[in-house]
């Protein structure tokens, strides 16, 4: 079988040789198509792929027309906003992604911001500390869990919604249960999003939410972009002046961000939550895994489009 890795964002070379060994070590062959700028690169390379290895890259129904040989199409991460599931069902290919592999790296990154963004984006200034404020974890998965580890190490208090996780999961941790956003919102010096892009989410973090953060409120989106509401985030940075938003991925509206708002915005410019080596290796080597054991044994763990 050939399996395609297509990472417009590469992997590092240490994930990709160990894709390598596991795809080659089970008799299949490895094909690359890395930093690719145009899309028709991308339809070309799966022409005669039977495996698909992805990150961020959209899997649309164009490339999933053009894959004629495709079995599965695994996105190494977490967030699979990218793959047309439809697409994929409609031509019985199997797509999974790759839970919890890349969390650290995200949760780690999130913390990170959370001590730029108190300290003055790291120019002269006095800051404020981590140490008993209040954190707000909006989506109690992998990441926000390891948020919540993590945030407990610098003495925070931690607060959690998700109508999807139990209370009694929520609690055993040791973070308080909010019973509502609003609660969550009103209540926390910093919220952490950690919820996916999805036609519920999408565009649902506005003016509502955002305005209800105490004085000196952070909100932190290392989630995805399109959970904002982007005209109403803009409404409420310039109505409290006091609030501030930091983003892994720029906002469609960064340069308006930039120019109103200073240092009260920062953004990444290309998403890098999921960077680091580790990452790339656990999330990259667990893809390879898993198309390995589809092709061998036809197991389905982790299938997307059941
Ligand atoms: C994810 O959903 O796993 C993260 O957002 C990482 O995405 P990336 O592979 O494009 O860096």
């Amino acid at each position: 079988m050939k399996v395609l890795v297509a990472t417009e964002k590469p992997f590092a070379k240490a994930a990709v040789d160990g894709i390598r060994n596991i795809v080659e070590g089970a008799g299949h062959t490895l094909a690359l198509l890395e930093k690719y700028t145009a899309v028709d690169d991308l339809y070309a390379a799966v022409a005669d792929a039977d495996a698909l290895i992805v990150r961020s890259d959209k899997v649309t129904k164009e490339v999933i027309a053009r894959a004629k040989n495709l079995k599965i199409v695994v996105r190494a991460g977490a967030g699979f906003d990218n793959l047309d599931l439809a697409a994929c069902s409609e031509k019985e290919i199997v797509a999974m992604n790759t839970p919890g592999q890349n969390s650290n790296a995200v949760a780690e990154l999130a913390i990170g911001m959370m001590i730029y963004m108190s300290r003055n984006n790291f120019t002269p200034g006095t800051g404020s500390e981590l140490k008993g404020k209040t954190l707000g974890i909006q989506a109690y998965g992998n990441v926000g869990r390891l948020v919540a580890k993590i945030a407990k190490g610098f003495g925070m208090h931690i607060m959690a919604f998700d109508p999807f996780v139990s209370a009694e999961v929520i609690s055993k941790d040791g973070v308080t249960v909010a019973a509502s956003l609003d609660e969550l919102y009103t209540k926390s010096n910093f919220v952490s999003l950690h919820i996916p892009a999805t036609e519920q989410t999408k565009k649902s973090i506005g003016y509502n939410l955002i305005s209800k953060m105490p004085k000196g409120g952070c909100l932190v989106n290392t989630a995805r972009k399109e959970v904002i509401n982007e005209e109403e985030l803009v409404k409420v940075l310039t109505e409290r002046e006091d609030l501030k938003y930091v983003s892994d991925i720029a906002p469609d509206c960064i340069a308006e961000l930039n120019e109103k708002f200073g240092k009260r915005v920062f953004a990444t410019a290309k998403k890098m939550g999921a960077e680091t080596a580790e990452a790339n290796i656990n999330a990259g080597l667990a893809a390879a895994n898993q198309i390995c054991k589809f092709f061998a044994t036809g197991d389905r763990t982790f299938q997307l489009n059941k």
